[in-house]
């Protein structure tokens, strides 16, 4: 539980999806089941029938839903190792990230932003914050509408997918007495039996988030849906992914390979993929790696298909790196081409944190009693509550002048320097779309304002604005194509409508917070960016100083659209001029949802291995 005790730093706050320290303290005990864990090439079989790239989230929620028929084989190839985020000293985190920074960014001062993705068996789900969230009812069908005629990728066709992902276990009566948590078992979840994925809520949560609660439920307009999961936006509680058993950390490695004993299963590790193997007519037959600390190329065989599950960093990269990218890249990088998709590597998202927010107040408010202290303390940093808003209740004054400029934008003003035109009609249809959804209040529309509610010592928010129009970009470089990591460019506020949407923002929590707001009785005085910034172009230097462009949920670049949309997979997730190759992983997401990702990606693992038999 986040007690006062803790000295907040502001970003901390911000998040659940900040970084989480591992805080489980035994071991996952080492199971004596286990498919079959291979340390040597030589010790691979001839060939398998099929291959997945990226021992991630996605890629063992496939692998073991593939190899529940014995009919198959299936290897693994994963980059990092084996490991148990219950280290107890949370630097042995550090280990199991890739060590990612952006080239300095235009929009912010040049700034350079780092990043990290989990690298190692698990992948980002070893690593991140924990929380379990999904998008709205429109976010989904979004993705139909950008796919191809008939798209089953809609928030009904999805449903049993997300149902199948996770296994909901509700909350302690006691706490959700105590802080009012409600939820929806029948419309949201799903309760299978062979899930081991769990989704629980932690013993306690910090007793201010009743402050806040209580305030927004005295703010006209905002929706309290009982289950936020069920595709509507609002103020909601979500779950941490935690086994309510064990209390441990409950991720793609426990849910999806411990204690899996299977003959036609195996994982090979420390083996970075570099290049997916095509032959004359596109056909994936195997996969090149190297293996850590060598430099020799191996390769193996596969019969049926290769999955692509490297994460939205990785994906693009090894992709461009087989052929299949932007002609001009891969002409500049003097790889063959095999595909020109122009698509690959670009459309690149992730949601923005802040810029933040803070008051003091004057008059501190009482700090709530809570029913729950007498349970397990709690995981994830104790947030739990968060309050995701559509832009007519977070922007009442703006959002129509929003929604017009961006409908009214040629997406190549704003896009990266030589944009294929493909790409560029992609962006006008997510334009078109977004400004569109800008407008609409109804329940199942976009949340844009995401705002997680828990401060521990400094009332405010990191807003986080989860429907960014710019667009960035991932590619591998081209002078030197070899390198271990592509390039990360966020193209961070290059939109102008992002800046405008960040104000927004700024401007609700004044209202708030302030004198004609909820908790106008605890006198709250700004104190960062200071109630002195109010013209747009103080707000947008502020902004540019202090936003970050990410959150951990990349997503976009081999996305699912159209092909003439610059979109990269169909909706059979198959790369588009290929056979037998697929991708499926956050790289597929082609709009970032308003939640956390990681469910969402648990589901895109569940759909397509459905797909593949
Ligand atoms: C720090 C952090 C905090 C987050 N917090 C949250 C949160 O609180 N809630 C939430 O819902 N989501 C959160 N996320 C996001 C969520 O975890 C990701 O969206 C999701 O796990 C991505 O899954 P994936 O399958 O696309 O990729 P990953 O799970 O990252 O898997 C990719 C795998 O591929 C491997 N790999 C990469 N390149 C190669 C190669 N060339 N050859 C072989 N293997 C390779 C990697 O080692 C990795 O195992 C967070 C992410 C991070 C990193
Ligand atoms: C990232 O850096 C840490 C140490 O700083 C290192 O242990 C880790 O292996 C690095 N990650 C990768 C993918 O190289
Ligand atoms: C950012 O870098 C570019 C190119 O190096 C330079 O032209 C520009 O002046 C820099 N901007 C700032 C704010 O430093
Ligand atoms: C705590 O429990 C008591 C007794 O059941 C109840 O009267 C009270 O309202 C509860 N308080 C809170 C904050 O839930
Ligand atoms: C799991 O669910 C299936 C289908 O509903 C059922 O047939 C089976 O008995 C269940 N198994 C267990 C262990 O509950
Ligand atoms: C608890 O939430 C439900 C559903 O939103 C609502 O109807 C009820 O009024 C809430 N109760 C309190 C005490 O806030
Ligand atoms: C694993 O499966 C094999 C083959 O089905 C079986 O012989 C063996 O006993 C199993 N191992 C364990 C520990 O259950
Ligand atoms: C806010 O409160 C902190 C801690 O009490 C104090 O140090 C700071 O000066 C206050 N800031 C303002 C602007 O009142």
């Amino acid at each position: 539980m986040m007690t006062g005790k803790c000295t907040v730093f502001p970003i901390a706050v911000a998040l659940s999806l900040v970084l989480s320290r591992p805080r489980f303290v035994s071991a996952i005990p080492e199971s004596v089941l286990r498919a079959r864990h291979v340390q040597t090439p030589e010790k691979l079989r001839q060939s398998y029938d099929y291959i997945i790239v990226g021992a991630g989230t996605a890629g063992l929620t496939i692998a073991d839903r593939l190899t529940e028929s014995p009919k198959y084989t299936v290897l693994v190839i994963e980059h990092g190792e084996f490991w148990s985020p219950s280290d107890p000293t949370g630097d042995g985190q550090r280990a199991h990230l890739y060590n990612l920074t952006s080239v300095p960014q235009i929009g912010l001062d040049n700034r350079t932003i780092p990043l990290g993705m989990g690298f190692g068996v698990g992948g980002s789900s070893a690593v991140n914050g924990m929380a379990v969230m999904r998008g709205t009812v429109q976010d989904y069908n979004i993705w139909a509408v950008l796919g191809n005629k008939g798209s089953a990728w809609t928030w009904e066709g999805l449903l049993p997918y997300f149902r199948k992902a996770i296994r909901f276990v509700p909350p302690d009566p006691v706490l959700a007495a105590d802080f009012n948590i409600t939820y929806d078992t029948q419309a949201a979840w799903g309760q299978y039996n062979d899930t081991h994925v769990y989704a629980s809520f932690p013993g306690g949560l910090n007793p201010v988030i009743k402050t806040i609660y209580n305030g927004l439920r005295k703010t006209p307009g905002i929706p309290f849906p009982v289950d936020g999961h069920a595709g509507s936006h609002g103020v909601f509680y979500y779950p941490l992914s935690v086994n309510p058993k064990t209390r441990q950390r409950s991720y793609s490695r426990t849910g999806h390979w411990d204690s899996l004993n299977r003959s036609n299963y195996d994982i090979l590790t420390s083996a970075r993929a570099t290049k997916v193997l095509l032959n004359k007519i596109n056909a994936a037959t195997g996969v090149e790696f190297i293996l850590t600390g060598a430099v020799e190329r191996h390769t193996v065989k596969a019969n049926k298909e290769v999955v692509v599950s490297t994460g939205t960093i990785h994906t693009p990269q090894l992709l461009q790196l087989s052929g299949i990218g932007p002609h001009e890249l891969l002409k500049q990088a003097k790889i063959p081409l095999k595909v020109n998709l122009p698509g690959v590597g670009a459309n690149f998202q992730d949601h923005p944190i802040g810029a933040s927010i803070r008051f003091n107040f004057t008059k501190t408010p009482p700090r709530p009693t809570s029913n729950s202290t007498h349970l397990p303390p709690s995981e994830g940093q104790g947030q739990g509550l968060v309050a995701d808003l559509s832009l007519p209740i977070a922007a009442p004054l703006t959002f129509s002048a929003i929604a017009s400029s961006l409908a009214g934008q040629n997406p190549a003003s704003f896009a990266a320097p030589g944009t294929d035109r493909s790409v560029l009609r992609g962006y006008k249809a997510q334009n078109d779309l977004l400004a569109h959804q800008m407008l609409s209040s109804t329940p199942g529309s976009l949340s844009f304002l995401h705002w997680v509610i828990g401060y521990g010592t400094a009332p405010g928010a990191n807003p986080i604005n989860f429907h960014i129009t710019s667009r960035g970009t991932i590619t591998i470089d081209p002078a030197n194509p070899d390198a271990p990591d592509p390039i990360v460019d966020y193209r961070a506020l290059t939109n102008p409508v992002d800046t405008g949407l960040m104000i927004a923002y700024i401007e609700f929590y004044r209202r708030f917070f302030g004198p004609e707001g909820a908790l106008a009785q605890y006198r709250a005085v700004e104190t960062a960016p200071g109630a002195h910034v109010t013209s747009r172009k103080d707000l947008a230097r502020y902004i540019r100083a202090n936003y970050i462009p990410q959150a951990w949920h990349p997503v976009g670049t081999a996305a699912k659209m159209r092909r003439e949309w610059g979109g990269v997979v169909d909706d059979e997730l198959r790369v588009y001029g290929t056979k037998r190759l697929r991708v499926a992983d956050a790289s597929i997401i082609p709009i970032l949802p308003g939640g956390t990702t990681q469910l969402t990606v648990y589901m895109i693992g569940e759909k397509v291995s459905l797909l593949s038999l």
